[in-house]
């Protein structure tokens, strides 16, 4: 009952809120069509995400976990003049659907999608000398501590690291569920806490995804 009006009342708000966005609603379309799990972020979280990006006025952008580019357009939208995004993805049927909606939503020009496993594809972003202005993690939960660390490395000073998914419907207190997803968000906790690169904090969200949260952390 209470989840079910938790999602209403998200409905209501992106409806009385958020501007109509036919490029978006043609993006969660296709995804859709191709088959894709609907774990994109909600319609508010990816404003949310648009508006961090500015905040940092946002010119290099990380994302780790494309899926069908949701996520990523919004953030791609909202980087500053000749900014660019980041965006790894395992999957290349993914990756493949994420190519068409960031040519749908005529965001080609600002994305830089690479395939790839995210602890692969890392190290290069360091090589080639990145500094990014905000990044956000949304992949494999199993490696959130390690994705954490290499955000730590990537990130500049100021800048913002965005992890989904951190509550999961309070699961993460239950300590009989040790599925590598749990054991891996509680490591990130850890991780977080004993960090002296960063600054964190949560927010619990409710809403269309159910019950969960974002660890939002600055660089320092
Ligand atoms: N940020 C997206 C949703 C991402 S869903 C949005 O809001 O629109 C999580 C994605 O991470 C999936 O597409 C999955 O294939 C990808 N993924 C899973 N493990 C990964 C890994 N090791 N490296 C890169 N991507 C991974
Ligand atoms: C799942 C992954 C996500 O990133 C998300 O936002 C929701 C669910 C999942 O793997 O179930
Ligand atoms: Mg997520």
């Amino acid at each position: 009952m209470t989840e079910t009006k938790f999602a209403e009342v998200d409905h209501w708000i992106a409806r009385h809120l958020l501007p109509a966005d036919p490029q978006l609603e043609a993006v969660l379309k296709a995804n859709q069509v191709a088959g894709l799990p609907a774990i994109d972020v909600s319609p508010l979280l990816g404003s949310f995400l648009a508006l961090m990006c500015r905040l940092v006025h946002a010119r290099h952008v990380l994302e780790v976990g494309t899926l069908g580019g949701y996520s990523a357009i919004q953030m791609a939208r909202a980087l500053a003049d000749g900014g660019r995004l980041v965006t790894l993805e395992a999957d290349p049927r993914h990756a493949e659907v994420a190519r068409a909606n960031f040519a749908r939503a005529d965001v080609t020009k600002r994305v830089d999608l690479r395939v790839g496993k995210a602890l692969d594809l890392l190290p290069g972003l360091v090589d080639e000398g990145h500094a990014f202005d905000l990044a956000f993690i949304d992949a494999d939960k199993e490696n959130n501590a390690a994705y954490a660390d290499w955000a730590a490395t990537l990130v500049r000073p100021g800048g913002l690291v965005i992890v989904d998914n951190v509550v999961r419907e309070g699961r993460i207190l239950d300590e009989e569920d040790q599925s590598p997803q749990l054991v891996g968000t509680r490591s990130l906790y850890a991780a977080m806490r004993m960090d002296r690169r960063f600054e964190p904090t949560v927010l619990q969200t409710v809403g269309v995804k159910g019950w969960d949260g974002i660890m939002i952390a600055r660089r320092i």
